[in-house]
């Protein structure tokens, strides 16, 4: 208890002395743009300052919700003007904090960049391209990666890896994915979701472990295992199954710090056993 009531003193003190300005609007909501913003929702968080101290401690969080009623913090890494404010009433007792950062994070949109679907392929390795089909080295027809950014839940990325459309195993569709270059030129890939697929009923083709790289080189030498940096190597967010079509659970990149221009992204292993690895969308957010 001691040791704890210390350990929130000494963070307090730290935001009392930074310079980074912080803007209040009390009896206020924040309500995001685009609800994929959130970053967290605390629950039994005593006080508004650690409400801010959580915040403080990611680079990514702009803007913080604090309810006093309910001891609830939420975090976004949306700014202000990436939101609106609403009024709420006193007794909520709600304040919003905006933390002023030049850092804006967005969403990749996909325009017409070219998705490369590949397959045997691992993180430092180079690429081997996939094509339409349904055997060994194939994503299935209406599966390539590109579906993953056409903003539609119910489209899905289905590659058979080793695998074909009538045999599956546990590692079928694991070292597949893609990877495409930005148009708007390098971004620091910051988090990022995925979601899952709407067949079949069961989540046998969720991704559970992914490598995301990144590359600033450009054109073939991309196929090279060499043009790319580990970024990434963790879960795809799907270890609480989120259901069919729906979205995974925000994934943070640790340490986001180099603009790319090209990111690769491979299923290192999948839920079950099934024919591809699968899912509906990756979202990837930058700044
Ligand atoms: C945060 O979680 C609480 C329940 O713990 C829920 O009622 C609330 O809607 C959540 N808020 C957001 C913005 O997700
Ligand atoms: C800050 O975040 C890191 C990593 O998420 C966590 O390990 C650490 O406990 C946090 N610190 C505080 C004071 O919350
Ligand atoms: C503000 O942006 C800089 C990068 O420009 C980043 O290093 C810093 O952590 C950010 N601070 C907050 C509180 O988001
Ligand atoms: C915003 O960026 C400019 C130049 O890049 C810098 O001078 C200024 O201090 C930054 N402001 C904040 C709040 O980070
Ligand atoms: C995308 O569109 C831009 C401008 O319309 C064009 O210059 C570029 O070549 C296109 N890229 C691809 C991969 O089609
Ligand atoms: C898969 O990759 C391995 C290692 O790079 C290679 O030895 C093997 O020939 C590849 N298999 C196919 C079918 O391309
Ligand atoms: C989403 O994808 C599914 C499957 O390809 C398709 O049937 C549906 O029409 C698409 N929805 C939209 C809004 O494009
Ligand atoms: C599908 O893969 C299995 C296991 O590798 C193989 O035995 C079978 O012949 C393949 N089927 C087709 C149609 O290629
Ligand atoms: C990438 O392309 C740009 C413009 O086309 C060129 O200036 C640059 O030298 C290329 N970089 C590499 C590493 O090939
Ligand atoms: C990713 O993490 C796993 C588990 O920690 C490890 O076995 C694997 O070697 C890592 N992959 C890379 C490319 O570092």
């Amino acid at each position: 208890m001691f040791s704890t009531i210390i350990i929130i003193f000494l963070v307090s003190h730290t935001i009392l002395s930074t310079t980074t300005p912080v803007t209040v609007y009390n009896n206020a909501y924040f309500y995001p743009t685009d609800t994929h913003y959130l970053l967290s929702n605390l629950s039994s968080i005593s006080s508004v300052n650690d409400c801010l101290c959580q915040c403080y401690n990611n680079t990514i969080c702009f803007t913080a919700n604090y309810f006093g009623t309910t001891h609830q913090c939420i975090l976004y890494f949306a700014q202000l003007n990436q939101g609106q404010l609403r009024v709420a009433t006193a007794a909520i007792d709600a304040s919003v904090y905006s933390v002023e950062n030049n850092t804006t994070v967005s969403f990749f949109k996909r325009t017409n960049e070219t998705v490369y679907n590949i397959w045997n392929t691992t993180a430092g390795g180079s690429s081997i391209y996939a094509v339409s089909g349904y055997y060994s080295g194939n994503y299935y027809p209406t599966g390539p990666a590109q579906v993953a950014f056409d903003g539609n839940l119910t489209s899905r990325a289905c590659n058979y890896g080793a695998c074909n459309y009538s045999f599956g195993a546990l590692a079928c569709g694991e070292k597949t994915g893609f990877y495409l270059t930005m148009n708007g030129g390098p971004k620091v890939l910051v988090a990022f979701y995925m979601s899952s697929g709407f067949e079949p009923t069961s989540r046998v083709r969720d991704p559970m472990t992914i490598t995301i790289e990144g590359s600033n080189l450009n054109g073939s030498t991309l196929i090279l295992g060499s043009s790319w940096t580990l970024i990434y190597n963790g879960s795809a967010g799907f270890i609480i199954n989120p259901g069919r079509a729906a979205w995974g659970t925000l994934q943070l990149i640790p340490n986001p710090l180099t603009a790319f221009a090209s990111y690769r992204l491979l299923v290192t292993s999948k839920q079950g056993s099934d024919t591809c690895s699968s899912y509906g969308e990756v979202l990837f957010a930058v700044r």
